[in-house]
């Protein structure tokens, strides 16, 4: 047979092929034009009458296939480009689903997208059952949907209701759901997934069959009525105009009656959206993410012991996050009392992740209390987590250094002391670096690795590899107030504020937000976070940036109305959940409050650039959506600036400025975004900017 770059052939004593792919050159599978154009070589070269099976295999350690090759996506122009690659596949895989005889997807590992999509075109899926094996389409958070079958044969083999479960929210399933689910036949541990392959093949069982009312829920005059339903139930999660990919999954469906036209309807669905804004800031996105994990690969650290100083909101929720994901960690504070509230919580948080009660134990054993501290010798990475207060911090830390293992890393995670005030406690101030988490632990994505004046590289460097061990995306910033999130968040939670003192209600501005695309609106999430929190920092950074913190914040948290934890704050609440009034409260926002709010984080966005709190605008893109998750689809607050017109937002920050105040003055840094000549047009913005220096 003939040789392929990224296919390898082998036929056993069964005549079974084992058809394994291996890209060249990548350390996991995708899926790219080429690998298809093998593909389908080999697909034609198949003798149905001496061989009684195929098996696909994976010949990474990694994964089986992580789905397209999605930069490839970044070179097309229109949607009939993006058509004809689509369908081009889409008939390869046809192809390789008419074989006559059985064809088996071996799955170990992620077998996400196009991945998945190619083992839907085999007639049976064996998979291992180890946690790290995750199956599903997650194409929507690319703005796109299943492109290759995937939303055609879903439904056809396990019912709409709970293909659509996966397609819509984009899940990955583990294998032993995917089994109970229908979508792969068997989950077996890896050491037996080669001998459920053969037996497929070699006996042939009955595929998958649907309930009776899985079958009903497909019959076409029944689909228009439950397609009402994931409408109705689509619309109360996202805004189609954000995210239409997850509306057209279910068009497609409701039209769908004969498989190769729907195949057609797919594809051309999928190339529409392909080529939208919204899908070509979401692979943006996609990529800035690879580019954190990056940044967590350039250090050869392997910790393996944790210690976290202080079991408080952050401090425990860090030591528990850490043990969840496999290190060895001992907790201390000053008393035994401290500590226990964070091992209960730690306990709830494992047995939500892990369900089964023996990897629970085995997790619980990892997470130590540790009153007097023994477990710093031992500790690869040692983060204090106490209280806010420079004094207490360095009495500490002048305690920690002589015990502290020669290459252990010293992180704080304080949000606001600068590094170098507390690195004058020790000996070795270039030991010391930010490791600075996000409330709650287990929910944020982003980590911020801060940089002090005397941090050295390496520390740097083993501390964003740290961070990409425990499954978080590494951001690093300077030590500069607020650091990069917070910074900018604070502006535009600061705003909302001013908007209630003027009488807004805060429905509308949450609403405004909501409109954006935030995740949720500025007044709910001041509630989140603590109005106490958001008042601590709001008063530390204007100490140093200037500016007025509203009066509202102060009365609230004086009357002790601190946001959800306390059962009032801007909304009630009850058992941490709104009551009924902010339900079903609406509000009709106006552009002008969209601006003000996100304006002011534009604005603080670009200082933070001019200051070089961080290197560049996409690292403070990526930092915004992953740590506070700004409008994903819009790209990041540079790139949303970008994309409405750098100028256009200089001029529409002096015209609030005029009618609302200096705060929205543009800042010293535009200068890098406008130049006077694009502001020609724009007389008035011209001359305010002239007026500036800028
Ligand atoms: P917290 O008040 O909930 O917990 C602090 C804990 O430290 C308490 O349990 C206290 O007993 C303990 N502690 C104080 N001094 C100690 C010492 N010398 N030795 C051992 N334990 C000691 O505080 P929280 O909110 O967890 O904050 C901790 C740090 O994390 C602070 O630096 C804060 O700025 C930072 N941070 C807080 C965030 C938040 O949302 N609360 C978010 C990110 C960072």
């Amino acid at each position: 047979m003939a040789e392929y770059q990224h296919w390898k052939l082998d036929t056993d004593k069964d005549n079974i092929l084992w058809l394994t792919i291996d890209r060249a050159g990548k350390s996991t599978n995708s899926l790219s034009r080429e690998v298809f154009d093998e593909f389908d070589k080999i697909i034609d070269g198949i003798d149905e009458n001496k061989i009684s099976g195929v098996v696909i295999r994976s010949g990474k350690k990694k994964g089986f296939i992580a789905g397209a090759d999605i930069s490839q996506f970044l070179d097309l122009k229109t949607e009939d480009e993006a058509f004809d690659l689509i369908r081009q596949a889409q008939i390869v895989l046809d192809k390789f689903e008419a074989l006559s005889v059985p064809t088996v997807a071996m799955i170990s590992g992620f077998c996400l997208g196009g991945g998945c999509e190619l083992a839907l075109a085999c007639r049976y899926r064996v998979a291992d059952e180890h946690p790290s094996t995750k199956i599903g389409l997650p194409e929507v958070k690319l703005g796109i949907h299943p492109g290759w079958g995937g939303t055609v044969r879903l439904p056809r083999l396990i019912g709409p209701m709970k293909a659509m479960n996966i397609m819509l929210p984009g899940r990955a399933l583990l294998a032993r759901n995917a089994a109970r689910m229908g979508m792969v036949d068997v989950a077996v541990p890896k050491r037996q997934l080669e001998r459920a392959a053969r037996y497929y093949i070699l006996q042939k069982p009955k595929p998958y069959v649907m309930k009776w009312y899985e079958c009903l829920s497909n019959v076409a005059f029944v689909r228009p009525w439950l397609a009402k339903i994931f409408y109705k139930k689509l619309s109360a999660k996202v805004d189609r105009h954000h995210y239409p990919a997850p509306f057209a999954i279910v068009k497609g469906w409701v039209r769908d009656n004969d498989k190769n036209k729907a195949m057609i309807a797919e594809a051309k669905s999928i190339a529409k959206l392909m080529v939208t804004e919204t899908a070509r800031h979401l692979v943006r996105v996609f990529f800035l993410q690879d580019r954190l994990k990056g940044l967590a690969k350039g250090a050869d650290f392997s910790p393996k012991r944790v210690h976290v100083i202080g079991a408080g909101t952050m401090g425990g929720d860090i030591a528990a996050w850490c043990a969840l994901r496999g290190f060895h960690v001992t907790l201390q504070d000053q008393t035994a009392e401290q500590i226990a509230p964070a091992i209960k919580r730690a306990y709830q948080l494992f047995k939500k992740k892990l369900k089964r009660p023996h990897l629970v134990q085995a997790t619980m054993d990892r997470l130590q209390p540790d009153i007097t501290g023994l477990g710093v010798r031992s500790a690869d990475v040692v983060i204090e987590a106490i209280f806010e207060n420079l004094e207490v911090k360095q009495t500490l830390f002048r305690t920690l250094e002589p015990q502290l293992k020669s290459d252990a890393i010293l992180a704080t995670n304080t949000s606001s002391i600068p590094l170098s005030e507390i690195a004058t406690a020790l000996q070795k101030p270039e030991r010391l670096v930010g490791i600075h988490f996000f409330n709650p632990v287990a929910m944020m994505p982003l980590v911020e690795v801060v940089r002090g004046e005397q941090s050295s590289n390496d520390v740097l460097a083993n501390a964003m590899a740290f961070v990409g061990k425990i499954g978080k995306l590494p951001l690093p910033v300077a030590s500069k107030p607020g650091f990069l999130v917070n910074r900018i968040l604070m502006p535009y939670l600061m705003e909302s504020m001013v908007l209630l003192e003027e009488g807004v209600s805060p429905c509308t501005i949450d609403k405004a937000a909501l409109d954006f695309g935030m995740p949720m609106g500025p007044i709910t999430l001041a509630d989140k976070v603590g109005l106490d929190v958001c008042l601590s920092v709001a008063e530390k950074l204007s100490s140093h940036f200037g500016g007025v913190v509203p009066e509202r914040l102060k009365t609230m948290v004086a009357d002790g109305r601190l946001g959800v934890k306390s059962g009032r704050g801007f909304y009630q609440y009850k058992k941490g959940k709104p009551v009924a009034e902010k339900a079903k409260g609406t509000g009709k926002a106006s552009k002008d409050i969209t601006d003000r709010l996100m304006l002011r984080m534009l604005n603080e966005s670009v200082a933070c650039l001019h200051e070089a709190v961080i290197e560049d605008a996409d690292l403070l893109d990526a930092g915004m959506i992953f740590g506070t998750g700004f409008a994903p689809f819009r790209g990041g607050p540079i790139h949303y600036a970008k994309h409405r017109g750098y100028a256009e937002i200089v001029v529409r920050l002096q015209a609030l400025a005029d009618q609302y105040g200096e705060r929205f003055k543009p800042y010293v840094g535009w200068e890098n975004f406008v130049s006077s000549a694009e502001l020609k047009d724009v007389p008035s913005g011209e001359d305010r900017l002239a007026s500036q220096g800028l």
